[in-house]
C-alpha cells in the first residue's frame, strides 16, 4: 500500500518462476531504498523526510510515489504486499498482463476482514455470509456493521441450491464472504461454482474468500473466480506464532482504492517489524505446508482407526463428503483436523489436560502443534443448540497439526486418547 493510484508492484520476472521461488525472492527489492542488504530492512519509522517542499507537495498530490507516513505506506510493509501479489496473483497476471494485482497488509486478520467489508458495503446493502465462519467475523456483522445499516444473511455456501435462493431473495446483496475449509468443521465450498453462480444471478455481488486455512500455497481463490481474498497472516503465512496480521488481495482497482481509503482513515495498518516477521515466515511456507499436510493426513488416518474417536473431519480422508472437491480445488488437504470423541464433553477436557507435545492453545497454523476443545473453550459461551447446529458437538476437538516428527505426534495422541 502506498497511495490510491499506485497499485501493481508485481515484478514481471517472477511470473515465470515457481511458487517456492516466488516466496523467497518476489518483492524483496520492491519499494526498498537502494541497498545491498541481502534481507529487506525493517523501516521502524513512523514518518519519512521529504527532500524539499516541492517533493512533499508531489507526494501528497499523488504525482510522485514514495513514503509519507507509515499508516499510508512503509517499505517493509510494501515488500510483504508485493510478495503476496506474486503468490496470489501470478497466474492471473500471466493470463491477463493488463490486470493489476494489489495487496494491502493489515495489523490483524480482522482488520483485513472489517476494512474490506467497510470498503465494499454501504448503508442499506446486504452481506451474504457463510454460515460457518470465524466467530469475530460473525460478531463484526451482527454487532458492528448492523449498526451502520448493513444487513447480514447467512447461508451454507457448500449448498449451491440454498445459495441461489439466498441470492435471489436478497437483491440488495453487494458481497458474499465465506471460508473454505471452514473452522472447525472443515466443510469445503466450491469457489469456482460459487463465483459462477454469483456472477450469473447477481453480478453486483463481490465474492470474498477468507483463505486463512488453506494459504495461497494450497488454494488460490482469485484464480477460481473470486474477486477478493483475505487472510489472517497470524496463522500459516507467518507460521511461527509471533505476529497478529492480515492481508487483502484483489485485481479490482476500485476495490483496492476503497480498501486503501479505509485503512488510511480508519487505521489497521501493520507495524514494519511485524511485516518483516511475516515476510520471514513466508519464505518457508511451501515446505512447512507440505509437512503440515502430510502429518495431518497421517493423524487423520490414525484417528479414524482409534476406538475413542466417533468421527474425524478431514477433507483428505476418502470417506469425507468433501474429498473430491478438495482434491480438485486444493493442492493438498491442509493441516487442520477436527474429531469427535465418543466420551463427549468430559473426554474433551481430559484429553486437553493430559496430552503431551500439543500445546493447549487457540490459533492455528504454527510450526508446532496446537489443540483445543471448542465446547469448553472458544465456543463455551455459544448456546448449546446453536453450537450443535454449527457442527460443534460436546466432544469435538480441533487440532492444528505442526511439523514435528509424525511418530511423536501419533504417540502423544495415542497416549492422550487412552486417558479419556
Ligand atoms: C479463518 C479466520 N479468519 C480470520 C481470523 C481473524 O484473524 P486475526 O486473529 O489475525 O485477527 C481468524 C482467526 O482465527 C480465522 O481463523
Amino acid at each position: 500500500m502506498e497511495d490510491s493510484k499506485s497499485t501493481d508492484y508485481m515484478e514481471k520476472f517472477y511470473l515465470d518462476c515457481g511458487f517456492a521461488t516466488r516466496t523467497l525472492h518476489a518483492g524483496e527489492k520492491v519499494g526498498q531504498p537502494e541497498s545491498s542488504a541481502h534481507t529487506g530492512a525493517i523501516y521502524q519509522s513512523s514518518t519519512f523526510i521529504f527532500k524539499n517542499s516541492e517533493e512533499g507537495a508531489q507526494l501528497f498530490a499523488g504525482e510522485k510515489s514514495g513514503y509519507i507516513y507509515t499508516r499510508l505506506g512503509n517499505p517493509s510493509v510494501r515488500l510483504l504486499e508485493a510478495k503476496i501479489n506474486a503468490l496470489e496473483g501470478a497466474e492471473l497476471k500471466k493470463k491477463n498482463p493488463n490486470l493489476r494485482i494489489s495487496t494491502i497488509a493489515f495489523s490483524s486478520g480482522m482488520a483485513a476482514v472489517s476494512s474490506t467489508l467497510m470498503a465494499i458495503l454501504s448503508k442499506g446493502d446486504t452481506l451474504i455470509l457463510g454460515d460457518v465462519i470465524y466467530g469475530a467475523t460473525e460478531h463484526l456483522c451482527s454487532n458492528v456493521l448492523n449498526r451502520f445499516g448493513i444487513n447480514t444473511v447467512e447461508v451454507d455456501t457448500s449448498n449451491l441450491n440454498a445459495l441461489e435462493k439466498t441470492i435471489k431473495e436478497n437483491p440488495k446483496a453487494k458481497a458474499i464472504l465465506f471460508e473454505t475449509p471452514t473452522n472447525p468443521s472443515l466443510v469445503v465450498s466450491d469457489i469456482k461454482k460459487v463465483s459462477e453462480l454469483v456472477k450469473t444471478v447477481n453480478p453486483n455481488i463481490k465474492v470474498i474468500v477468507d483463505n486463512t486455512f488453506a494459504t495461497p500455497y494450497l488454494q488460490r481463490p482469485l484464480e477460481l473466480g473470486a474477486d477478493v481474498v483475505v487472510h489472517s497472516t497470524t496463522k500459516y503465512i507467518c507460521g511461527h506464532g509471533t505476529v497478529v496480521g492480515g492481508l487483502m488481495t484483489t485485481f479490482h482497482d476500485d476495490i483496492k482504492s476503497a480498501v486503501y481509503m479505509v485503512i488510511k482513515d480508519v487505521g489497521g495498518n501493520p507495524s514494519p517489524f511485524d511485516s518483516w516477521l511475516v515476510n520471514l515466515g513466508l519464505k518457508t511456507l511451501p515446505i512447512r505446508m507440505e509437512k503440515h499436510c502430510s502429518n495431518a493426513m497421517e493423524l487423520a488416518k490414525f484417528l479414524s482407526d482409534n476406538s475413542k474417536v466417533a468421527k474425524v473431519h478431514y477433507p483428505g480422508l476418502t470417506n469425507s463428503p468433501y474429498y473430491d472437491l478438495a482434491r480438485k480445488q486444493m493442492k493438498h488437504f491442509g493441516g487442520m483436523i477436527s474429531f469427535e470423541l465418543k466420551g463427549g464433553f468430559e473426554a474433551g477436557k481430559k484429553l486437553m489436560d493430559n496430552i503431551e507435545i500439543f500445546s493447549l492453545a487457540v490459533s492455528l497454523g504454527c510450526v508446532d502443534s496446537l489443540i483445543q476443545h471448542p465446547a469448553s473453550m472458544t465456543h463455551a459461551c455459544v448456546p448449546r443448540e446453536k453450537r450443535l447446529k454449527g457442527g460443534i458437538t460436546d466432544g469435538l476437538v480441533r487440532m492444528s497439526v505442526g511439523i514435528e516428527d509424525i511418530e511423536d505426534l501419533t504417540r502423544a495422541l495415542d497416549k492422550g486418547l487412552s486417558l479419556t
